[in-house]
């Protein structure tokens, strides 16, 4: 079992990155759409979770910890995750390195999406996403054939609620706090791979699949 983390400030692409990585055989493992999912279902997790999303807060590490352990547990020794949005504290990336040694798994890279945050707040505020596939557009840098609606199921695209502004401004605060440090982590480990994300998507997409061999 392989993972790949990509890290990076809300926005700065990761989801629109992994799309990619998904099509070159890596399970896409995002914890903020997991937990969307919890919502959308009406869970009690997700009614808890909904209260901390919506104010750009952190979910409980136990929680998210909890559902990353179910999923490794079921995988397959082969497979190869690509998780988007995890570890979010040091606490996480502890827990993930005793979950991967434990299943003799192997923490593969570390892709750092570098982006400042007037490039973050330009992006959260122009995203839309589709409601039934997921698929992440972008009204200006990369937007749908024809407005609001997907190109590949015809289905409308949304808002995220917590791209309001100042949510935004809180997410970016609880990145800086809580994320941040496990860039030096990582770089202590020998892990980390930086790219700057302010280039255009497909520049980016390249030169993750550059790094990722
Ligand atoms: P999550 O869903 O993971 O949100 P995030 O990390 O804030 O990241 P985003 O999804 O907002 O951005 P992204 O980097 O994927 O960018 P995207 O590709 O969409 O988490 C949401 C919430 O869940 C958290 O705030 C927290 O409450 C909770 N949560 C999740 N995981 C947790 C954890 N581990 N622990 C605790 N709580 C957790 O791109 C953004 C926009 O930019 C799009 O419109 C896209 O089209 C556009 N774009 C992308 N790349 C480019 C480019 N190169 N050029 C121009 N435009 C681009």
């Amino acid at each position: 079992m392989i993972a790949i983390v990509l890290l990076g400030p809300p926005g700065a692409g990761k989801g629109t990155v992994a799309e990619v990585l998904a099509e070159k055989g890596y399970t896409h493992v995002s914890t903020g759409q997991l937990l969307r999912e919890q919502i959308q279902q009406g869970t009690q997790l997700g009614l808890e979770a909904k209260k901390l999303m919506d104010q750009g807060a952190f979910v409980p590490d136990d929680v998210v910890v909890g559902m990353i352990r179910s999923l490794l547990e079921e995988a397959n020794p082969e497979q190869k995750f690509l998780f988007d949005g995890f570890p979010r504290t040091l606490s996480q990336a502890e827990k993930l390195d005793e979950l991967l040694e434990s299943l003799n798994g192997t923490l593969g890279e570390v892709i750092l999406l570098e982006c400042p945050d007037h490039v973050v707040v330009e992006r959260l505020s122009g995203r839309r996403t589709c409601e039934k596939c997921g698929t992440i557009y972008h009204t200006k840098y990369n937007p749908p054939k024809t407005e609001g609606i997907c190109n590949l199921d015809g289905a409308p695209l949304l808002q995220r609620p917590d791209d309001k502004e100042e949510t935004i401004k809180n997410r970016l605060e609880v990145y800086e706090t809580q994320t941040a440090p496990l860039v030096s982590y990582y770089q202590s480990h020998g892990l980390i791979h930086s790219i700057d994300a302010t280039q255009p998507i497909q520049n980016v997409r390249k030169a993750v699949l550059e790094k990722l061999g």
